[in-house]
């Protein structure tokens, strides 16, 4: 029943197999214990909370139904909702991924707007392996949600937590991956100008996705900021954001080069304690050169990465393929 975890070359995982075995058996009006699967007896509590299980006494989270989706465990959570793991009723044995707004702001219309951009962007968006395909989104049971593919895959940051950082061709896959993700986001029209370690998902093979289209804007809304609120990761903002001035493509290859940077040597590029400081230091005269940052990595990575980053668009890469292509020949070759 649960092959599908095997094709999406998930590695052994007991715990969420029982925890997909208990969702199936909720379609049966059971709920079962994701540890010991003995079944747990009314009255249970409220959907997403924490209850004991009496035969083990380990914790079991109370699954929530959305339409036609059981929301089991959570995936991850970031400033505008959480994601679980979800069982889709109407495709038995098959996971999803469904994103709901964080409790406090699940009805707030600023909340609610974005989410609905979100579902709009990843539902016109076509089919791209370094994307989560979309599976449904709507309104149902009291919440807004977005259903989507499940990335099997590990938070960028978490991994660099484990492994310190990756190699330099690690890294410059991972980087070509996203900007395969970007380039079928801009060839829809969109910019997706939230690039930072928490929106990339490293699948257990490499195949890198994108996920969060929380910030997404057209092309042309993007190229007009007037009266636009600033948001994004201090650590990965292009500089022409902080100032108010239109974004294009190459906005996108400035948080490239900082991400890059964070996978080389799992440390942000600047790291200011004041994150308002910080902002700053994207735009002001920074204290420690670029370059001199850049020293410890091979000079020719070190001049593509000062490429992404230049202060100003135009002294960066002028769109992604160009990029793409210099960092395409950065990979060793048969003859290294
Ligand atoms: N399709 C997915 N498959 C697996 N995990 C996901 C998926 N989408 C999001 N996540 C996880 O959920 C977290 C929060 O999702 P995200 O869309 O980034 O929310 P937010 O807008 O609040 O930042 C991500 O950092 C990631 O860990
Ligand atoms: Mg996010």
């Amino acid at each position: 029943m649960f092959s599908f975890l095997r094709n999406l070359g998930q590695p052994a995982n007991p715990a969420r197999d029982a925890r997909l075995r208990q969702l199936q058996a909720l379609n049966d009006g059971d709920i079962l214990c994701s540890h010991c699967g003995s079944r747990l007896p009314p009255p249970h509590p409220a959907p997403l909370e924490m209850r004991d299980c009496l035969a083990c006494g380990k914790l079991n989270l109370s699954p929530l139904r959305i339409g036609r989706f059981w929301l089991a465990e959570p995936l991850g959570s970031g400033g505008m909702g959480s994601v679980y793991l979800a069982l889709d009723r109407q495709r038995p044995g098959t996971a999803c991924a469904v994103k709901i707004l964080s409790r406090g702001d699940k009805l707030k219309l600023r909340r609610v707007q974005t989410l609905c951009k979100e579902i709009l962007v990843a539902r016109v968006l076509p089919p791209h392996p370094c994307l989560p395909g979309f599976v449904e989104g709507g309104y149902a049971d009291g919440e807004y949600y977005l259903a989507m593919e499940w990335i099997p895959g590990e938070r960028l940051d978490e991994l660099l937590e484990t492994r310190g950082h990756l190699s330099e061709t690690q890294t410059l896959l991972v980087a070509l991956h996203l900007l395969a993700a970007e380039q079928a986001m801009l060839d829809a029209g969109f910019l997706y100008r939230d690039l930072k370690p928490e929106n990339i998902l490293v699948r257990p093979g490499g195949y890198t996705a994108l996920v969060d289209f929380g910030l997404v804007l057209t092309l042309e809304h993007a190229a007009n900021p007037a009266g636009r609120r600033l948001a994004g990761s201090p650590y990965f903002i292009p500089p022409e954001r902080v100032m108010g001035q239109p974004e294009d493509p190459r906005s996108e290859l400035y948080s490239l080069g900082q991400v890059m940077y964070y996978a080389l040597t799992g440390q942000t590029l600047y790291d200011a304690a004041e994150i308002e400081e910080l902002v700053v230091r994207h735009v002001a005269r920074l204290r420690v050169p670029l370059s001199q940052k850049l020293q410890q990595l091979r000079p020719e990575l070190a001049a593509v990465l000062q490429h992404l980053m230049a202060q100003q668009p135009d002294q960066r890469y002028p769109d992604l393929a160009t990029a793409a292509a210099a960092l395409f020949a950065l990979l060793p070759t048969a003859a290294d």
